[in-house]
């Protein structure tokens, strides 16, 4: 899974599964560009990068602001001459049931997980268009598929515009070389899960046929191996990877 060379923009890198993607990337040789809202959370994975020798750069930013998501783009490109792999691994969650979502947390949801996922990847694919290969990977969730048990409906709808975003995208990228694809975590061992408690923990995972949540680097492991050439001929695939949670 050598990504020796390549340049990685990874939003929401300062969170669970987007610091265990970047020490991934960063172990297979990638320079990883870490972008986030929260400036603490990237510097403490680049310092731990760092420590192993790899190599970063940290960007703050509102991956819903577009014009911060054209500058992230382009400031990567006049920083390392390329992009070869964008993950637009950030998002945000709540829990709230329906008929207590306010319309404007229900657009900072869409903004947040889906807007942005159409403004970083529209600038990425402008510029892997014209070196004819790349590598774009969002990440969805198992509600797209089944509605949110947990999750509220502004995530799930969030995440399965995500889904259909990608496919349409691998079909206009595909002339071009690059692959784009999707992956959707079922219920993972991060912050965003522990909130939910114990309860609704041990009673979602025994749902699960691996009676068990993810972990962190289990879904890195997808993302990485979407990233690098051992998935060259995948494209608009919505990777599973969630214990069997979701078979489809
Ligand atoms: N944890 C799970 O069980 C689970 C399940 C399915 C899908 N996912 C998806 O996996 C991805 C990572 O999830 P996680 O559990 O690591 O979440 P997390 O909350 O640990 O990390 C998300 C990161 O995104 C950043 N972020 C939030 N809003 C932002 C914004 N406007 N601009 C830039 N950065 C912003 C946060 O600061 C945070 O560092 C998300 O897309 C999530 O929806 C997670």
């Amino acid at each position: 899974m050598d990504l020796s060379g390549k340049v990685a923009i990874i939003t929401g890198a300062g969170g669970a599964i987007g610091r265990a993607t970047a020490r991934l990337f960063a172990q297979e040789g990638a320079t990883v560009v870490l972008a986030d809202l929260r400036k603490e959370g990237i510097e403490e994975v680049a310092r731990e990068i760092a420590d192993d020798g790899g190599k970063t750069s940290t960007v703050t930013l509102d991956v819903s602001d577009e014009q911060a998501a054209v500058h992230l783009v382009h400031s990567t490109l006049t920083a390392f001459g390329t992009l070869d792999i964008l993950v637009n691994n950030a998002a945000i969650s709540k829990e709230t049931p329906i008929l207590e979502i306010e319309a404007a947390d229900w657009d900072r949801i869409l903004a947040v997980n889906l807007r942005s996922v159409f403004l970083l990847s529209r600038e990425a694919f402008r510029h892997m268009k014209t070196r004819g290969r790349g590598k774009i990977i969002s990440m969805a969730s198992a509600s797209a598929k089944i509605g949110g048990l947990v999750v509220g409906a502004h995530y799930a709808a969030s995440k399965a515009g995500v889904i259909c975003f990608t496919k349409s995208l691998a079909l206009q990228a595909a002339p071009f070389g690059i692959n784009v694809n999707a992956v959707c975590p079922g219920p993972t061992r991060t912050p965003m899960t522990d909130a939910w408690g114990d309860k609704a923990n041990k009673d979602f995972a025994a749902k699960i046929p691996f009676k068990r949540y993810g972990e962190p680097q289990e879904i890195a492991e997808a993302v990485l191996w979407l990233a690098s050439e051992r998935s060259k001929y995948v494209t608009g695939e919505i990777l599973d990877v969630n214990g069997g949670l979701v078979m489809d």
